[in-house]
């Protein structure tokens, strides 16, 4: 959804952008050229992070171009407010994060993200952390796995599938993993019957709804008045987080409804923008049928 977060980020000469998300830097270079075509600054203008050391690698040589006016860093999202400060990005003019996991990532089979791939189970945006998919696979009792499998993938067969798994480990490859469901669960639905199990597993090892939940509020005070904030989620989890922090946020009095004088205090620091979430257009549907699930969010500082 480049063409939508450009339009609504509207970057201009001498704003100051984050990409919290660089993964192939498609939506980074997007904010670069846009404000190249408008007047170049020549200075710094893009702050890009990925937790992926290889994603960074990527994005800091397609980005080459513009020289000093980009600058990629291996982090976090959730030490965002550090990381821009270090980058004397305090004030900016307009936060993007495209959740998720990249097409590179997914189609690198060594780093386990797709059920065909043969490699070990892994699943880790950032390979510097020791926690991977495997350990939880074959080290979390039963209940624990199945509660994990219920809670971050949504999955009603979960306890199903994770006594599957706790009698054939160890399990040693994300394809091993998919047949083993498969098996487990038979092939009812369009989607994979493993596809729900893997998404649990990716949200644990990376703790992205932590993370989420951490870079909100610090993506909202690096704004500065006007600027705006592009949140594209891909499954309800995520995308609940953003709707119900942005509702919060947009709001002056976040009392319970009980409540008959206001007690909080509370000062609305949003607007909503998108009233319902934005999703892709046909065409994009079409060109990468991984989009059709993406949901945008995004609302200005006020
Ligand atoms: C959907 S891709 C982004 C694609 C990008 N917008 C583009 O135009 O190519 C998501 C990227 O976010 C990164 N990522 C996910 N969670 C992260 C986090 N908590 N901190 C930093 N990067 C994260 C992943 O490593 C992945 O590269």
């Amino acid at each position: 959804m480049t063409r939508e977060v450009v339009e609504l980020i509207e970057p201009r000469a001498g704003g100051r952008y984050i990409d919290a998300t660089a993964g192939g830097g498609g939506h980074s270079e997007a904010l670069l050229e846009a404000i190249v075509a408008d007047a170049d600054g020549g200075f710094l203008s893009v702050l890009s992070l990925d937790a992926d050391s290889k994603a960074v690698e990527r994005v800091r040589s397609r980005l080459e171009r513009f020289g000093n006016r980009s600058v990629v860093v291996h982090s976090n999202f959730r030490d965002l407010q550090a990381v821009a400060a270090v980058q004397q990005f305090s004030q900016v003019d307009g936060i993007v994060f495209d959740l998720g996991f990249s097409s590179d990532q997914l189609h690198d089979a060594a780093r386990g993200f797709s059920m065909a791939a043969s490699g070990s189970l892994d699943m880790r945006f950032d390979t510097s952390q020791e926690l991977t998919a495997a350990s939880l696979i074959n080290e979390l009792d039963e209940e624990e796995l199945a509660n994990l499998i219920y809670e971050y993938g949504e999955e009603h067969k979960s306890r199903r599938i994770a006594r599957a798994i706790v009698r054939n480990r160890p399990v040693e490859t994300a394809q091993a993993l998919a047949d083993l469901i498969a098996s487990s669960v038979g092939r009812r639905e369009k989607i994979h019957p493993a596809t729900r199990t893997f998404q649990a597993l990716r949200i644990a090892v990376n703790r992205e709804l932590d993370s989420l939940r951490e870079v909100l509020p610090q993506a909202v005070s690096l704004l500065r008045p006007g600027g705006r904030l592009v949140v594209i989620s891909f499954h309800s989890l995520e995308d609940r987080i953003v709707k119900q922090f942005l509702q919060t946020e947009a709001r002056d009095c976040i009392c319970p409804p009980e409540a008959l004088v206001c007690q909080c205090g509370h000062k609305a620091t949003v607007r909503i923008l998108t009233r319902r979430p934005w999703q892709p257009s046909a065409d994009e549907v079409a060109a990468n049928s991984r989009s059709r699930s993406a949901k945008l969010r995004a609302a200005e500082r006020l």
